[in-house]
Parts: structure tokens; C-alpha cells; sequence
């Protein structure tokens, strides 16, 4: 079996690649050298990743004769605000750039979101490659091209559509991953069970453990079946203004909530945390029997309660949680 396995977001003239394997990206110049304008790029990360990947990515550029240079933003949510993003684009702007040249995000959400619209942004909009080395970014924040900033008024209410051209999700890059980011996006991955597929959800019961400890082929074939989830809903709502609200809420709806689509199939609701899928608590697979829906607000007892759930939340000091909150409790902003 190939080492990489590549998913397409069908947008048309839009629609870009997610490579995902585990030398992704020591071979990212040569990926990227079909698709970018000119050999020209500007590498976007944070302090936390730079010392970690940041050499080998750059390595990768010069083998393929992109020219390369580096901005380091520090690390976390508080840098994905006004002043951050308004420094962004004065450093960018100061390099002498035109439209040809790509912008590439190395790191997590954060570093996705604040590039991605930075890249909207400039020059009134110029490409940019997500290279993202969060599990919750290789699963979520990366595709799809939603890209903001937050603001006083609320999380990620600023910002623009704008699609990578080509998402890298290298496996290897999560080994340097803190347990409790893995266990966000874990969240994330379980939440594609939860909205559309029973068989995974079935597997990660089965998987999880090993998938949050870093088992490399278990990691890669989440990855992959979380790009496909999300790839369909990008494709089929590019926007969001159907099937991706869905997706994005899902998991700020408790059971009794929205009648969505998805409602039969998706239980899981959002609590506190500081982490994007910490808040994410999955309560159970009422509805992996279609028809059998959790709707009529399905006492916990009778839902399916996933080994994992204890396993993995209660161990690392995140409670799961027992009984229903009211919708939007929790929820600020909108969603990733
Ligand atoms: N655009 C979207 O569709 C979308 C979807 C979901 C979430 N989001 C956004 O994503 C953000 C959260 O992303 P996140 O959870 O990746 O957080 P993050 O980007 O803050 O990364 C979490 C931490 O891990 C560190 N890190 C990243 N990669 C690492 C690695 N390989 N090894 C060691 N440390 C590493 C980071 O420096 C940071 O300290 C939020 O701002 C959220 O709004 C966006």
C-alpha cells in the first residue's frame, strides 16, 4: 500500500487534494511545486511548531527549489485576533510580494484560520496551502476553507470562505502532539460517526484508544475517513448554509435538538473546556439506528455508551458529562 492516500474536495475549479500519510511532508515542495503560481512561498506557524517541523517543511521547499521564508506567531487562541492578524499582514505586505506568491499554514487551527484569511485578505486574495500538524486540524479546520479571526463580539465572526489549493496532513508530524490535543481531536473524529456513519463510529469503539495513543496506521485511516466526511459536506454546502451548519452544530445540539438531516444520527453536545473538542462530549449512538432516534430525548440509559467515552475523558480529568444541558449553553461564537 502507497504510503499516502489522497482525498478530493469536489469544488470544480476549486476543488483541491488532501494528502494524507506519514512523509507528507518531507515531500511537500514536491507537491506543491505543480499547483503553486511561482516557486515563491511565505510559511506561516507558531512558536510551539517551528522548532519542531518548521526545518524539515523548509528542507522540503529548498529540494524543490520553492524559495521559502518563515513567520512565527506565538501559539493559542489569543493569537487569532485583530492585532495578530493586522501584524500578519504588515509583515507579509513588507516582503515585496505580488499575487503569484502562496502563503502555507504550518500548524494547528489557530495558525489555519489566521492564515487562511490573511491569505483572503492580501492583495485581495492570493493561494494559500494548509500543512496542518493538529489532529483536529488534519480532521476538520483545514478543509474546507473557512478562515476568520475572533472578535471581542465572539469566536471566528470575522473572517472569509477561501479554499486551500492543496491540504498535507503528514501522520508523523501528531508524534510531537500533547495527549490533550489529540484528545480534541479525537472529539472531532468521532463526531463523523456520530453524524453520518455507524461503521466508523463502530470502529473507533474498537480503535480509539490505540488512534489517540498515535498508532500510525490507525491515525492515517481516521484521518482519511474524517477528510471524506468532510469533504462531502464541503461539496455538497460550500458556504454553509445547509448540510455544513449541520455539521458545525452538531455538536452544540443535545439530544432533543435540531431536526436536522443529521438529528436521527448525531447525540453529542458541547461543554465547557478551552480546547475546540474538549467541549465535545460524545453522549452516545442513539441514532446509529436510523429511525430509532434520539429526538424524543432518549434517557441515557438507553443510549449506547461508548467504552471510549469513559476511557478516554474520564482518564484525562474531563468529566463526562450525564445529563442534558439546554442548546447553546456553552456555545459563544460560531462554530470552527
Ligand atoms: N476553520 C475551520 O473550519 C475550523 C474548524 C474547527 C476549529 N477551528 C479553529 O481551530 C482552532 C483550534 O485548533 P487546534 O485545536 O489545532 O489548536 P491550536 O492551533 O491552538 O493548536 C493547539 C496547540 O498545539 C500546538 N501544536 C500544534 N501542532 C503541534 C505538534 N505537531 N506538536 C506539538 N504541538 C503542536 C500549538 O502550538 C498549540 O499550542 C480554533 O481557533 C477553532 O476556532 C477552525
Amino acid at each position: 500500500m502507497s504510503s499516502h492516500e489522497t482525498v478530493r474536495v469536489d469544488l470544480g475549479p476549486r476543488g483541491y487534494d488532501i494528502i494524507v500519510g506519514d512523509d507528507v511532508l518531507a515531500e511537500a515542495g514536491k507537491s506543491m511545486a505543480p499547483i503553486l503560481r511561482a516557486p515563491r512561498v511565505i510559511v506561516i506557524t507558531d512558536n510551539h511548531v517551528a522548532p519542531l517541523h518548521l526545518d524539515a517543511l523548509m528542507r522540503s521547499l529548498a529540494n524543490a527549489e520553492i524559495a521559502a521564508e518563515a513567520i512565527v506567531l506565538p501559539a493559542g487562541e489569543q493569537t487569532k485576533n485583530f492585532t495578530h492578524f493586522e501584524k500578519l499582514l504588515g509583515e507579509i505586505l513588507g516582503r515585496g510580494i505580488d499575487r503569484d506568491i502562496s502563503l502555507v499554514a504550518l500548524g494547528g487551527g489557530v495558525i489555519g484560520d489566521i492564515t487562511g484569511f490573511a491569505a483572503a485578505s492580501v492583495l485581495r486574495g492570493i493561494d494559500f496551502i494548509q500543512a496542518p500538524t493538529t489532529l483536529l486540524a488534519q480532521v476538520d479546520s483545514s478543509v474546507g476553507g473557512k478562515t476568520g479571526i475572533n472578535s471581542p463580539h465572539g469566536k471566528n465572526l470575522i473572517g472569509a470562505f477561501h479554499q486551500p489549493r492543496l491540504v498535507l496532513a503528514d501522520s508523523r508530524v501528531l508524534r510531537t502532539l500533547p495527549r490533550r490535543e489529540m484528545l480534541a481531536g479525537y472529539a472531532e473524529v468521532v463526531k463523523y460517526g456520530l453524524i453520518n456513519d455507524p461503521a466508523f463510529f463502530a470502529w473507533l469503539e474498537g480503535h480509539g484508544a490505540d488512534l489517540v495513543d498515535g498508532d500510525p496506521a490507525k491515525v492515517r485511516r481516521a484521518v482519511v475517513a474524517s477528510c471524506r466526511a468532510k469533504a462531502a459536506i464541503v461539496a455538497e454546502d460550500e458556504q454553509e448554509r445547509g448540510a455544513r451548519a449541520a455539521e458545525s452544530g452538531a455538536y452544540i445540539r443535545p439530544c432533543a435538538g435540531g431536526r436536522n438531516r443529521f438529528w436521527p444520527y448525531a447525540a453529542a453536545w458541547r461543554g465547557g473546556g478551552d480546547r475546540h473538542g474538549d467541549g465535545l462530549r460524545p453522549v452516545g449512538a442513539h441514532g446509529a439506528l436510523p429511525g430509532r432516534g434520539c429526538g424524543q430525548g432518549a434517557p441515557a440509559s438507553r443510549c449506547r455508551r461508548p467504552a471510549h467515552r469513559h476511557q478516554f475523558y474520564q482518564f484525562d480529568g474531563l468529566e463526562p458529562q450525564t445529563a442534558d444541558r439546554p442548546y447553546g449553553e456553552g456555545q459563544e461564537g460560531v462554530g470552527g
